[in-house]
């Protein structure tokens, strides 16, 4: 993937932790620009990376902030071809106790963040003739992992979103699609790895034996963000060793 992003600049939120700052070091070393987006430690981790880096702090759900910190991004950089979505949070209870605090955060954050974000993107994005929204969904939007209904119905709203702005945006040059990964080594899903029942969940879930790493998504998500995917077009594709493909008997 080395160059498939050279010249391109763009945002990712939740950029300074696990996805999100892994795919930011993966963006770099295509060649990319990145502004990394966050709630916290968006400026250390914009150092951590070093080279162009710019680190900005604000909540996606902040409608003001993020148009005023995607416009300082425009301006650092001169252009703005991608935003990758990568801010997200999961709240796991019983279905019949989940805090509906807990619940409204979940879609506040997942959802409406998303289309924030995207909103203030495309709107930078129509007036340059272009470029490319990533989603990062979940097999959550899918599939029904237990004791997180707001997640996943958050996540089965991320892939609506993709498609919807892929739909409407076409004709205007705005690519959007999402990838949905399994499970995957980062701060977010660190207690799992400690619970050898749990471990022993995710690899027979898994076709591939193993549950995933940063690393597994920075080709897809490169590739989705390139002109390399230029006629994709509101797809959500699976990065999940195949969990997705053989549910079921
Ligand atoms: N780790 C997994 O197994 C896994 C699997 C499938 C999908 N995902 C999705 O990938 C994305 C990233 O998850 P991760 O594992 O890297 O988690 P993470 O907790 O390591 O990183 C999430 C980042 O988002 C930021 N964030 C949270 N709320 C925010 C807000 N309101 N505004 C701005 N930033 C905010 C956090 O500060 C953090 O830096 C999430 O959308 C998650 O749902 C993760």
């Amino acid at each position: 993937m080395t160059g498939a992003l050279a010249g391109k600049a763009g945002v990712i939120t939740g950029g300074a932790s696990g996805i999100g700052y892994g795919l930011a070091e993966a963006f770099q070393g295509a060649g990319a620009d990145v502004a990394l987006f966050d709630l916290v430690d968006s400026a250390a981790a914009a150092e951590r990376l070093g080279g162009s880096a710019l680190g900005l702090g604000g909540d996606v759900t902040d409608d003001v902030r993020v148009a005023e910190a995607f416009s300082e991004v425009l301006e650092r950089f001169g252009r703005f071809d991608f935003l990758v979505n990568s801010a997200g949070i999961r709240y796991q209870a019983p279905f019949a106790e989940h805090p509906i605090d807990a619940w409204r955060r979940t879609i506040d954050v997942n959802v409406t963040g998303t289309f924030i974000c995207s909103q203030a993107a495309a709107k930078l994005m129509i007036d340059r003739g272009g470029g490319k929204i990533l989603n990062v969904g979940s097999i959550a939007g899918q599939l029904a992992l237990t004791e997180r209904s707001a997640y996943n119905t958050s996540k089965g709203a991320v892939a609506a979103l993709t498609r919807s702005i892929a739909a409407e945006l076409a004709g205007s040059g705005v690519r959007c699609n999402s990838i949905a990964p399994g499970v995957i080594e980062t701060p977010l899903s660190a207690r799992y790895f400690e619970d050898p029942e749990m471990r022993e969940v995710l690899t027979g879930n898994t076709p591939q034996g193993r549950w995933g790493q940063v690393s597994d998504l920075a080709g897809p998500a490169i590739f989705l963000c390139s002109d390399a995917s230029e006629y994709v077009q509101g797809e959500t594709l699976f990065v999940d060793g195949g969990w997705n493909a053989a549910k079921g008997y």
